[in-house]
């Protein structure tokens, strides 16, 4: 079997659906469920003997010698972590405890059980570090985009713990041998993405017919990838990757969010016409992101030319699958916003005045 971290989250919950359909092998799947876990994401899976639940944290250095001990995995996909910018900004302490405490107890452990290994176990044993484009820093206009080799300039308190834990993982490689895979991916979109990220509130709120906040004057560019692609990349790299490697992984999909805002607000007035005309008039821009990053844009020629992965998915055929998703799925939308789901967008959005 596989340990999972993080595997009730966004990226998480898809990777471990599409791994129980697409390979059979069972997930052992460790995750904290702070706000951003969801065991609804996993219905589909509850009380498949495949899929095994563990609310617990990544910190926890006793219960990871536990399950490792007792489960004894072949591989660990590490996605645990907090996950939004904005919420970095606000708070950054959790960012620190569990992208770079959290990860290095984990690390430690999984060191441990690995020197435990023997043989083809401790040969064939991987770690697969799940981290982010952000550590790059921000691009011009005119820059390439993010190579393997590029420099290390993160901006925010999350691009800073994501690119400590990158710095750790590759440490313990480099001095103890694990034999670690690092992945690099752009702005991931598609279902069960929680509604404090650009794409879900946008859904949600036009549907609500609330206003659509664009940071600053929504010319920010990120590389959009849909998320089950990103969980194909990981098999790819889990399958043939070369430990101590690290790949970007990217859906050469790069559009201003404000680009991404209009296609939504399309999608929603040819699916869900509104009789107040279109969604578009919902469009207010907001004061800028603390130290927003322009531009990411991600080279994923190194996996493709040694691992053939490329997304299947454009944005305009993820985008439209997206949308439908979240019409199909109002109970979902509705029970992930609770009232500390109010609370974020209360502590995020009140305080933004028009811009
Ligand atoms: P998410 O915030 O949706 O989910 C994170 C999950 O980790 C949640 O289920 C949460 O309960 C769990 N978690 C948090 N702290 C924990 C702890 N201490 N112990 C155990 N579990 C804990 O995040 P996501 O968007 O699914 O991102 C997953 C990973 O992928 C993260 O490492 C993130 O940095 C990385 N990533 C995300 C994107 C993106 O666009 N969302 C892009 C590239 C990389
Ligand atoms: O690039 C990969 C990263 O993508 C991941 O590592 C992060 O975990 C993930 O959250 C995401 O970070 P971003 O900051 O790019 O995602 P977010 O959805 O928060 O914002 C996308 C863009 O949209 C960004 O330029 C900020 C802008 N934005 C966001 C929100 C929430 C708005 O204009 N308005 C908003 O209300």
């Amino acid at each position: 079997m596989i340990l999972v971290t993080g595997g009730a989250g966004f990226i998480g919950a898809n990777f471990v659906l599409d791994w129980i359909a697409s390979t059979g092998e069972p997930v052992l799947n460790l995750d904290a469920l702070t706000y951003a876990g969801n065991l609804e994401s996993l219905k589909s899976v509850a009380g498949d003997a495949r899929h095994v639940f563990v609310k617990g944290d990544i910190g926890d250095r006793a219960l990871l010698d536990r399950l490792l001990a007792e489960h004894r995995p072949r591989a660990v996909i590490h996605f645990a972590a907090e996950s939004h910018v904005d919420r970095s900004i606000h708070g950054p302490g959790a960012f620190i405890k569990t992208n770079i405490e959290g990860t290095y107890t984990l690390l430690e452990a999984v060191r441990a059980h690995w020197s435990s290994l023997a043989g083809d176990a401790k040969a064939a044993f991987r770690f697969h570090h799940v981290s982010t484009d952000e550590v790059y820093g921000s691009l011009g206009p005119g820059d390439p985009a993010f190579t393997e080799t590029h420099t290390y300039e993160p901006n925010s308190p999350y691009s800073a713990s994501k690119a400590a834990s990158d710095h750790l993982v590759r440490a313990w490689h480099h001095t103890y041998g694990l034999p670690v895979l690092t992945t690099n991916c752009s702005n991931n979109y598609g279902p069960y993405h929680f509604p404090e990220k650009l794409i879900p509130l946008m859904i949600v709120n036009a549907l609500a017919g609330k206003p659509l906040p664009v940071y600053g004057d929504g010319m920010q560019v990120r590389d959009w990838l849909y998320v089950k692609d990103h969980a194909a990349a990981i098999r790819a790299v889990l399958a043939q990757g070369r430990p101590g490697e690290t790949y970007n992984v990217g859906g050469w999909n790069e559009r201003p969010n404000i680009e991404i805002v209009r296609s939504i607000c399309a999608l929603l007035d040819e699916m869900r016409p509104d009789a107040a005309g279109s969604y578009t008039r919902l469009i207010t821009h907001v004061t800028d992101r603390p130290g927003h990053d322009r531009r990411y844009a991600i080279d994923a020629r190194k996996i493709e030319r040694e691992l053939g992965w490329r997304p299947a998915e454009t944005f305009e055929t993820g985008i439209r699958k997206t949308v439908r998703w979240y019409l199909d799925n109002a109970d979902w939308v509705q029970h992930v916003q609770s009232g500390s789901y109010r609370d974020w967008v209360a502590t995020n959005y009140s305080a933004r005045t028009a811009a």
